[in-house]
């Protein structure tokens, strides 16, 4: 046998396998008819996937290229189209994806006024993912914590002009909680008028837009005139946009993320070093003298033609994933659009199906909406709009409830229902916050009263609409939720 059919008899019992381990065709590893409501883990998410994703893990492990190579490369170029932006650099997680994001905007290379150094404050929101806030914390910068919106889970921007210090304030960072765009309209001519950095993290977002009803705002120069009302999707708005890949997340390759550049390719290449050692040179990995000039740099103290692959124009680390996990990711992005699909019918059956608890609970709106019916969105008059591809279902207790949002988790949890908080809840809450304000009260800055992030953290909880959820897990779910309220107020 040579290689190459080897290779694809390999290949072809890997497809056996996978389709008999993995639940053959079915998006996730159940089957409707192996569900036993009560018994069987209804989880909030999970990896959703099939002998596609596996047969890509196996064919390059048989590769055994390993560091990121051509696989990275297809996966980026095809995340990048999908977004319509210039580049999408892979990284090994969300997390990094946020600290390389903000670090490539403390670089030398970028104009001097616009450098974020440390003292320099950034405005972000108060509940979260800790890892949208903590590096402005590790570059040395100050995050200024605005409240949230309870029900949009987004910053509340009633004070965002009062968060601003001319001279201070050099970015906005955050995220889009739980897929739900954030107020993009005013962030944006905030930004505009500022001349701030933005960076979106799009870590739960992949796959929603936002409509901005006047374009005038955007920050980038746009080749033709927008469209107006101008829409595209989350993580196209800002400067710079983060995603995570790991399994909750729209797509996944285990563990995994990426950097989204969307128009300066100046950034990129900062982008590119910082996530790179720091490295000057931009060879991909196998590759040399991309330049045709590998010995012929000076750059700062070193040797006349000191080889440019060991040249290191930053502080940098290194944060790549593996061409395996890219393999599984190439495969996943194809899904990206049935999978939005997916979520925002789960939200929709959810809410549906909860309609009538609505004297017990708050349900989220999409930013924009004033309101829900069956047969869809009220919207306020911004001429905004936002269409979110869900990460999770979140629902506040109401005040004057006769039950807790823990008491529902724990009922959910009993019954075999995940369920999870919005991550640290008001994160100025969280030991790790406390302590950074005992070390240094001025290690960040709160703007106005944080009651609405107080609120998330002590009422809500939120429920999963991943793509393996079917429909028999769903309708268990909203029973699960309707029995216990039917005994709480009985
Ligand atoms: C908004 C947000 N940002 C960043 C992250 C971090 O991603 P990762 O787990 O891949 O590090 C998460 C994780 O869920 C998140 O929800």
């Amino acid at each position: 046998m040579s290689l190459d059919e080897l290779k694809a008899e390999i290949l072809r019992l890997t497809r056996l396998y996978s389709q008999q381990a993995h639940g053959g065709n079915l998006p996730g590893d159940m089957r409707e008819d192996d569900f036993v409501p009560g018994e069987t883990p209804v989880p909030y998410a999970a990896r959703t996937f099939t002998e596609d994703e596996v047969c890509a893990a196996v064919g390059s492990t048989l590769d055994f290229w390993l560091t990121l190579g051509k696989e990275g490369e297809t996966m980026e170029t095809r995340l990048a189209k999908y977004l319509g932006i210039r580049r999408t650099l892979l990284v090994n997680s969300g997390s990094s994806a946020n600290l390389l994001a903000f670090s490539t905007l403390t670089s030398h290379k970028l104009p001097s006024e616009r450098r974020i150094r440390p003292g320099d404050e950034v405005i972000t929101c108060a509940a979260g993912f800790p890892t949208t806030v903590a590096p402005i914390i590790q570059n040395g910068a100050v995050p200024v914590f605005l409240d949230n919106d309870p029900f949009t889970a987004n910053a509340d921007l009633s004070k965002l002009e009062e968060a601003y210090v001319p001279g201070k304030t050099k970015a906005v960072m955050m995220a889009h909680g739980l897929g739900n765009p954030f107020d993009l309209g005013r962030v944006l001519a905030f930004c505009k008028q500022h001349d701030l950095w933005l960076i979106e993290d799009n870590c739960d977002a992949l796959g929603s837009t936002y409509t901005l009803g006047d374009p005038a705002s955007l920050l980038h120069p746009q080749k033709e005139t927008p469209a107006r009302p101008y829409t595209a999707p989350t993580g196209t708005f800002g400067h710079l946009s983060t995603q995570s890949f790991y399994p909750p997340h729209h797509l996944t390759m285990g563990e995994g993320g990426a950097v989204n550049v969307v128009r300066d390719m100046k950034l990129k290449l900062i982008v590119e070093s910082m996530r790179d050692w720091g490295r000057d040179c931009w060879c991909p990995s196998g590759q040399d003298n991309t330049c045709n000039k590998r010995f012929g740099w000076q750059l700062g103290e070193l040797p006349e033609g000191y080889d440019h692959k060991y040249i290191y124009s930053h502080l940098g680390y290194n944060l790549k994933p593996l061409d395996i996990q890219a393999a599984i990711g190439a495969e996943q992005v194809k899904r990206l659009p049935a999978f939005s699909a997916m979520r925002i019918a789960n939200w929709e059956t959810l809410r549906i199906g909860l309609a009538d608890l609505e004297a017990y609970f708050d349900f989220s709106l999409p930013t924009h909406a004033t309101g829900w019916t069956p047969e869809g969105f009220t919207w306020d008059d911004s001429g905004c709009r936002t269409a979110p591809s869900w990460f999770g279902f979140q629902l506040l207790v109401k005040p004057g409830a006769p039950f807790s949002h823990t008491e529902l988790a724990q009922h959910l949890n009993a019954c075999k229902v995940g369920t999870r908080m919005f991550f640290g809840g008001n994160l100025t809450r969280q030991p790790a916050f406390v302590q950074l304000r005992k070390d240094n009260p001025a290690a960040f800055r709160v703007v106005g009263e944080l009651s609405g992030a107080d609120r998330i953290m002590h009422s809500g909880l939120f429920l999963g609409v991943y793509p393996g959820l079917t429909q028999a897990m769903l309708e268990y779910m909203i029973s699960s939720i309707q029995d216990f309220v039917a005994t709480k107020t009985r």
